[in-house]
């Protein structure tokens, strides 16, 4: 009966957004809005804005993804086998929908590691087109970065191995194929990295994997009448699909059965284009304890996280027994008030995942005062200030990606600092690959309490100049660059990207590859 009564409305919210286009589109499509002016997109979107706060039916548990297998080879390193493969997956009644996944149908398995092991991949790309699993967040050379320039073809076999070292935190991975991440991470290439270490295991948090200590990777989906992703992106806008549906791992209205009291959630916004700004149906305060780059050195206490495309965070929520409460996502706090903000859906209220308390609740876990250690760039000698200007849907600095083309180098060892400026009312963010970097200011003044722990992807407001430190401390390769770039998945796939290379002492830009660096077949 709720079900129903939820299909009507999304139904009719359907409707009326075509009926809005069909207005529009009368009028004379884009050609409207010069004329008609802003006026004209703010009442075209201010009326199709989304709110299922309270109107969707949390009726399935949600699906936790399972750890991933490994093996230890001869040389001790721990080996993971990750099989990339198209299949079909049963998010609602009816056909099921076509769908990409990582040792399944649907998104991919955790991987878990612990800093200074080495690891080691399989990735055998079983679709029939080339495609890639970048490492995102993660410190490694560039060679196994996993970027466009290691396009694994179909049937081949990519072997990527490195020693990881960078502290615990929490990491994903999905494609990056140039010019097709954005429909690839659709399809549903995506997965967690959790990164453990020595420091993260003896403090006492929440850390129970699916229990206490819960991966959401949120993202939204747009289903046509047949149950199948809808890919066809919105209408005069640029900055990719927007979908009107929640799924959290794959799961549309999803509950979670709590068992204890302190509850440590990982958020990843694993959408294409989409802002979430997370907090909970009752406005009650948690704690944020961990940034993209891992555990903050104490927790901050908040009852709304803003995260774009990409970013991570780890919070901390306290529940009472027997009580539900919903985690929502709520209109934007900061940068999206006018109708630019519409794109990513920056005014939506969107319920997310439903978390019902036992009537008992264990309580053996704490937030501890120290966890982990300041990003400490603020007083580096800076070797290099560089600036980026991200405009229109794809351009940095007025250039479009190349992948044959090298942006700059760094040299090893160094601390640079970027300065990074959104000169569009609309949504962009920044990602830098290789790094974790430090937000030393924003225009001018102190970053958000939100922004001050390592970073590897921080929304950039409308015309904010953002300071970014950052140190590149080894693995250097003159031929093979990192990317930077917006995580808004249609600007970077439109060339909204740029290229850099670690340079060692004396070494000098060489030249990409042309066809990448990877040769194995399966
Ligand atoms: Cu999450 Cu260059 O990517
Ligand atoms: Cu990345
Ligand atoms: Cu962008």
């Amino acid at each position: 009966m709720y079900q129903a009564i939820r299909r009507t409305t999304i139904a009719a919210m359907k409707r009326r957004n075509a009926l809005k286009w069909t207005l529009v589109g009368v009028g004379g499509g884009v050609g409207a809005l010069a004329v008609g002016g802003v006026g004209t997109l703010a009442y075209v979107w201010n009326d199709v804005k989304l709110d299922t706060a309270g109107k969707v039916d949390f009726a399935r548990p949600l699906a936790i993804p399972p750890l991933a297998e490994s093996t230890r080879d001869a040389s001790g390193a721990r080996v993971f086998n990750l099989d990339i493969q198209a299949g079909r997956t049963a998010f609602k009644d009816g056909r099921e929908t076509e769908t990409w996944g990582v040792n399944g149908a649907f998104l991919g398995p955790t991987i878990r590691a612990k800093r200074g092991e080495e690891i080691a991949f399989a990735v055998h790309n079983g679709l029939d087109e080339g495609t890639s699993i970048h490492w995102h967040g993660m410190h490694l050379p560039a060679v196994m970065d996993g970027g466009p320039h290691q396009e694994v073809e179909p049937d081949g076999i990519w072997t990527p191995q490195w020693t990881l070292d960078q502290p615990a935190s929490t990491l994903w991975y999905h494609p990056h194929p140039h010019g097709r991440t954005g429909a690839h991470v659709y399809r549903g290439l995506a997965g967690m990295f959790i990164v453990d270490d020595d420091e993260s295991e003896g403090l006492g948090l929440p850390a129970e994997y699916g229990v206490d200590d819960v991966p959401l990777i949120v993202q939204d989906r747009k289903f046509d009448d047949d149950n199948q992703f809808d890919d066809s992106g919105n209408f005069f806008s640029m900055q990719g699909i927007l979908g009107d549906e929640i799924m959290v791992n794959g799961t549309l209205g999803p509950y979670v059965e709590v068992s204890t009291r302190l509850v440590r959630l990982r958020l990843l916004n694993g959408s294409v284009s989409r802002l979430y700004n997370f907090g909970f149906s009752d406005d009650r305060p948690f704690s944020l304890i961990a940034t993209d780059g891992g555990l903050l050195p104490s927790a901050w206490e908040t009852d709304r996280l803003q995260l774009s495309p990409g970013e991570r965070a780890e919070i901390v929520v306290a529940f009472e027994p027997d009580e539900t409460v919903v985690l929502r996502s709520y209109p934007a706090d900061e940068g999206y008030e006018g109708p630019l903000g519409r794109f990513n859906g920056a005014d939506d209220q969107l319920d997310v995942c439903e978390f019902r308390a036992a009537g008992v609740l264990a309580d053996e876990t704490a937030i501890p005062e120290a966890m982990g250690t300041a990003p400490d760039l603020a007083d580096a000698e800076v070797a290099e200030e560089r600036s980026f200007e991200l405009s229109g849907f794809n351009q940095i600095n007025g250039e479009s990606m190349d992948p044959q083309r090298i942006d700059f180098g760094v040299r090893e060892g160094t601390v640079e600092v970027w300065e990074v400026t959104n000169v569009d009312g609309f949504m962009h963010n920044f990602h830098v690959h290789d790094v974790q970097y430090q937000v030393l200011s924003v225009d001018g003044e102190e970053p958000p309490e939100r922004l001050r722990g390592w970073k590897d992807t921080v929304q950039l407001i409308p015309h904010k100049r953002y300071r970014l430190a950052m140190r590149f401390a080894d693995y250097t390769d003159p031929n093979l660059p990192y990317m930077y770039h917006c995580h808004i998945l249609a600007h970077e796939d439109a060339g909204m990207m740029g290229q850099f290379v670690v340079l060692g002492e004396g070494e000098e830009i060489g030249t990409v590859p042309e066809g990448g660096s990877v040769h194995s077949h399966g």
